[in-house]
């Protein structure tokens, strides 16, 4: 439901050096199981040959409005009605200018007129192009219209030149298209999620941390901006990269993370604390690097901040709370009693021993317990994202309830 299998996607290709990554894309799409059709305009064909395209999608490609072996079909029809959604990329300037003015002379153009699908675009040009008073104002006439678009990113350009105009990354493109295809249930909530370790200094050059690798966090961030949340990540220190579509603030330590999470609580719908804060911290942090012969053999600390604790003291009526409980044993009394004590709506607790639940694995098996009367949900072990969706699915219902009793 939450993925882009079995998804119609219709792929615009237009002339720009740029077409050969979107055999790249075309051939992720194929592996997630969508069903791509490519459209290719006359000048894309300059770029990349439709066999290509064709292979990669295992459809066939389609380029000239009037095949001679389309019969009485009207291709751009069905096209455009079978669509869940549709994805232009590279756009050139001549296809912006074509789709911004409703021109209907090539397949891709008229297909695009048709549509009532979204339609994602992902233009691509040299920079001059870009920043063109002729394109910036085809570009705002089809945000207008009511068209998705990507800005394209900065760099070195084929042409030579530096500035922006290059096709984005597909990393920053799929989460876009995604949206586009999953169902709304989470718009105008925002929803800020907690990610990683949090990094406690003893000296410059060294640390305690703890195994959390921010996978769980970050698929919950993820997950909620495809569902149309405003998402905002605070992370410690991961190794992940920075979710498309989502605001995250990398913090450190502890104290840094309480900082930024209470200030993004006060107007956030939801807060989802997934990170593994340290619960204590060196009593004192050295400026110079200790050396081996002066250190002591023992570390004294002191206790960090609860932060989840402070932000359900906090808690604005009709806010929702979630914790995380990484548990070893008496999961379900062991969340109950954090749940309570700390004035949640909702704690997913993490058996970390159980096979395929740790800390750096790329699935997870939750135990879900609500403050409602609700019995425990034990989730199946499946892949982060699934789980954070299962979660989300919790969060979606908790609002229709509420909405109900208003
Ligand atoms: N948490 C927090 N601030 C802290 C410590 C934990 O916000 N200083 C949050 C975590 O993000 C998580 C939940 O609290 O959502 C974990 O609960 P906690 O009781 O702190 O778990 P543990 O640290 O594992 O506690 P214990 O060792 O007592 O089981």
């Amino acid at each position: 439901m939450y993925t882009l299998a079995g998804k119609n996607i219709v792929v615009g290709v237009s002339g720009s050096i740029a077409a050969f990554k979107v055999a790249g894309w075309v051939s992720a799409l194929a592996k997630a199981e969508a069903n791509v059709t490519v459209i290719m305009t006359e000048a894309a064909q300059r770029f990349v040959t439709p066999l290509t395209f064709a292979a990669l999608s295992g459809n066939r490609v389609y380029g000239a409005m009037f095949a001679a072996d389309a019969g009485e079909e009207m291709t751009h029809i069905r096209l455009a009605r079978e669509a869940d959604v549709m994805l232009i990329a590279p756009a050139s300037a001549q296809t912006l200018a074509r789709l911004a003015h409703g021109l209907a002379d090539d397949l891709l153009a008229v297909t695009t007129l048709a549509t009532r699908a979204p339609v994602l675009i992902c233009p691509a040009m040299n920079s001059a192009m870009y920043s063109h008073a002729a394109t910036r104002a085809n570009l705002e006439t089809l945000r207008v219209h009511g068209y998705h678009l990507l800005q394209a990113a900065s760099g070195v350009l084929a042409c030579g030149e530096e500035g922006q105009g290059r096709l984005a990354e597909w990393p920053d493109v799929q989460p876009f298209l995604l949206r586009l295809v999953t169902p709304q249930d989470l718009a105008k909530k925002k929803i800020l999620v907690t990610a990683g370790p949090t990094r406690e200094a003893i000296d410059p050059a060294r640390f305690l941390s703890n195994r959390s690798s921010g996978k769980m966090g970050y698929a919950l961030a993820r997950a909620a901006m495809a569902r149309g949340a405003e998402v905002v990540l605070v992370s410690g220190p991961s190794a992940l990269p920075d979710p498309a579509g989502v605001r995250v603030r990398r913090v450190i330590s502890a104290l840094d993370m309480y900082e930024a999470v209470l200030a993004e609580a006060a107007d956030a719908d939801v807060v989802i604390k997934a990170a593994a804060v340290a619960d204590y911290r060196p009593a004192t942090v050295f400026d110079e690097k200790v050396k081996k012969d002066q250190i002591d053999t023992s570390l004294s600390l002191i206790a960090n901040p609860d932060i989840l604790l402070e932000l359900g003291r906090r808690k604005r009526p009709g806010q929702i709370l979630i914790g995380f409980a990484a548990e070893t044993r008496n999961l379900e009394a062991a969340g109950r009693k954090k749940l309570a004590a700390k004035n949640l709506d909702l704690i997913a607790v993490n058996n970390v021993k159980a096979a395929g639940g740790g800390f750096e694995a790329e699935t997870n098996q939750l135990l879900l317990i609500g403050r409602d009367q609700v019995a425990p949900e034990a989730l199946p072990l499946v892949s982060k994202d699934a789980a954070a969706h299962m979660l989300l699915d919790r969060v979606s219902w908790l609002f229709r309830q509420a909405a109900r009793l208003q």
